[in-house]
């Protein structure tokens, strides 16, 4: 059968923040592609909250935010990368207004953002769009996207698999080439060739069972990479956000921390607040502090959730400071300025993924990789809030300030690239295995590999997901792909690479802590977990 070929300059994955853009900054220099999974709009992007933090406020310094992030990471940042990327923040903040993204300012203050403060920050520096900072930052991305000629977006294609010349047997040096991408609306499987590919594919909450992240989140990229030969790092890093919504429909509604940082308290079911017994800066600690908190809390009353109260600040200020949140509250059935929110955490954002330099370089040449699918070293062992975004821009116009000479290196033309080829039965029983599968994953790595972990645990999420994936793999290549087995045998690869991270690591740390080595043990393990396959 006949792949079509799609040839491009820049080839993009992904339709978020870091995806759109380095695509708008590499334009000038040649045709790219992006390639998304779904509407280009949905992203773990377009359901920010709280916002970007970048020094900003007359209060504030450089120092200090690197500082926070040090602080919040445990140890395990890369303190120049750390240094690099929260000095580019005031500039890069300044690229997005020019790209139209309209952040929220004070009143009354002709100019001034209104920063906006979560934990672990010493200060107030999150600049954000209301309560929907994300959604105005896609809005304003793809309009610039959309009014620039030399970016093409394709919409409902999935990519499969990177194409590099070493696995592919081709001559000469290895590199990526581009991907195999199915493109579900012409029901087919293309091929986009390009010298230069960014991956941009997000995150990998979907691997839990409640999370923050929209359907997308299926740790695609890192798989990818990961199946291509690029080392991947840090993946027993998954922060927990502290309170995602508690109620059945809800699928764990964000309670962004900026609800925390305008004064909002944690109480138990009985109503007593309990974060200052747990850190000193009590509501506003570094989330991997707050998260196993309310875990211990539920455990200690046998809750299922616990209490977010911000009844004591006036409603009018609650209802225009967080419009969204308060009106998705209302709809199922919560008045947050009269009554406390149910809550829990929820996996929310994977602090490791594709091993990266601050420039978005793999060890593939041709490959960059930028966002949250990138692990570049500034997270450490927690994410410091609001940091993500932050990150996914600075790294994201950093690859494609390298990008015109990358592609002077390795020339614009791609060779000729072998056919996709696969299993070619369809499966009337395909629905249920594949539900069947994700649905076990997501249940596993929920109750074995959470905040709180063990050996035991870890050594049976191990086990099971061994057999998993021996299924997906013999059912993956007898019959056709479709989207939802693709991302099913990614989340199971991503699944056993968060094990295996876990169980490398014999200490607690950050946002990973087990029952068995309860302490850091910075003589033996205060370095990073790197995977690489083969
Ligand atoms: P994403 O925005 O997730 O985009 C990934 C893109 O890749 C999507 O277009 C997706 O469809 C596409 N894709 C994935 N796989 C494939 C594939 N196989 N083929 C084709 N396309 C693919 N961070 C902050 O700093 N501040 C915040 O306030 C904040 N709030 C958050 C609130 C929520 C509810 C969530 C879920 C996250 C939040 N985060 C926040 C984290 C932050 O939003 C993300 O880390 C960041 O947006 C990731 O951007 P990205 O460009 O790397 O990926
Ligand atoms: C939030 O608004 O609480 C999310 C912020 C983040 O994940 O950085």
């Amino acid at each position: 059968m006949d792949t079509t070929r799609h040839d491009v300059d820049f080839l993009v994955i992904g339709s978020g923040i870091a995806g759109l853009i380095f695509a708008l900054e590499a334009a000038p220099h040649g045709r790219v592609a992006i390639i998304t999974k779904k509407h280009r709009a949905e992203s773990s992007t377009n359901y920010a909250q709280g916002g970007i933090a970048a020094v900003m406020g007359d209060d504030d310094s450089l120092e200090l935010h690197v500082q926070d992030t040090l602080r919040a990471g445990a140890g395990l940042c890369d303190e120049r990368v750390v240094r690099t990327i929260v000095a580019e923040g005031p500039p890069v903040v300044r690229r997005l207004l020019d790209w139209g993204v309209e952040f929220s300012r004070e009143t009354g203050a002709a100019g001034r953002f209104d920063l906006g403060r979560e934990g672990g920050h010493s200060k107030r520096r999150v600049l954000h769009a209301g309560d929907i900072t994300g959604r105005e930052i896609e809005r304003a991305l793809l309009a610039a996207a959309g009014a620039e000629p030399n970016i093409t977006i394709h919409e409902d294609v999935i990519a499969i698999d990177l194409i590099t010349s070493g696995r592919r047997g081709l001559p000469g040096p290895n590199r990526c080439l581009g991907c195999y991408a199915l493109d579900e609306r012409a029901r087919a499987v293309g091929l986009f060739a390009a010298p230069l590919t960014l991956l941009a594919t997000g995150g990998s909450g979907k691997v839990y069972l409640y999370t923050s992240n929209p359907d997308i989140a299926s740790g695609d990229g890192v798989a990818m990479a990961y199946r291509a030969g690029a080392p991947v790092a840090n993946l027993e890093f998954i922060q927990f956000h502290p309170t995602c919504l508690y109620h059945p429909k809800a699928k764990s509604f964000l309670i962004s921390e900026a609800v925390r940082g305008e004064g909002a308290v944690l109480r138990d079911l009985r109503g007593n607040p309990f974060m200052a017994r747990y850190h000193e800066m009590a509501d506003l600690a570094p989330r991997d502090i707050v998260a196993r908190a309310i875990d211990a809390e539920m455990k200690k009353q046998g809750a299922d959730h616990v209490l977010l109260d911000i009844t004591h600040r006036d409603p009018e200020f609650v209802r225009s400071r967080f419009p969204n949140i308060y009106e998705q509250c209302l709809a199922f059935g919560f008045d947050m300025t009269k009554e406390p929110l149910p809550v829990v955490p929820a996996a929310h954002y994977q602090c490791g993924g594709v091993l990266a330099s601050v420039d978005g370089e793999t060890a593939i040449p041709g490959l960059l990789a930028a966002g949250e699918v990138a692990h570049t070293g500034l997270h450490g062992a927690n994410r410091l809030a609001s940091n993500s975004l932050l990150e996914a821009v600075v790294v994201a116009h950093r690859a494609a300030l390298l990008a015109p000479r990358k592609l002077d290196e390795l020339g614009r033309t791609v060779p000729p690239l072998p056919a996709w080829e696969s299993g070619d039965a369809a499966d009337p029983d395909e629905l249920v295995v594949v539900n069947h599968n994700w649905d076990e994953i997501r249940r596993l790595m929920w109750d074995y590999v959470g905040i709180v972990r063990s050996n035991r645990r870890l050594e049976r999420a191990a086990a099971r997901i061994e057999n998993l994936q021996r299924e997906i793999n013999e059912y993956y290549w007898d019959y056709k792909v479709t989207p939802d087995l693709i991302e099913l045998r990614n989340l199971a690869l991503v699944a056993a690479l968060i094990v295996e991270c876990a169980q490398r690591r014999h200490e607690s740390r950050g946002l990973h802590y087990t029952l068995d080595y309860p302490e850091p043990d910075d003589a033996r393990e205060r370095h990073d977990t790197v995977l690489s396959r083969g």
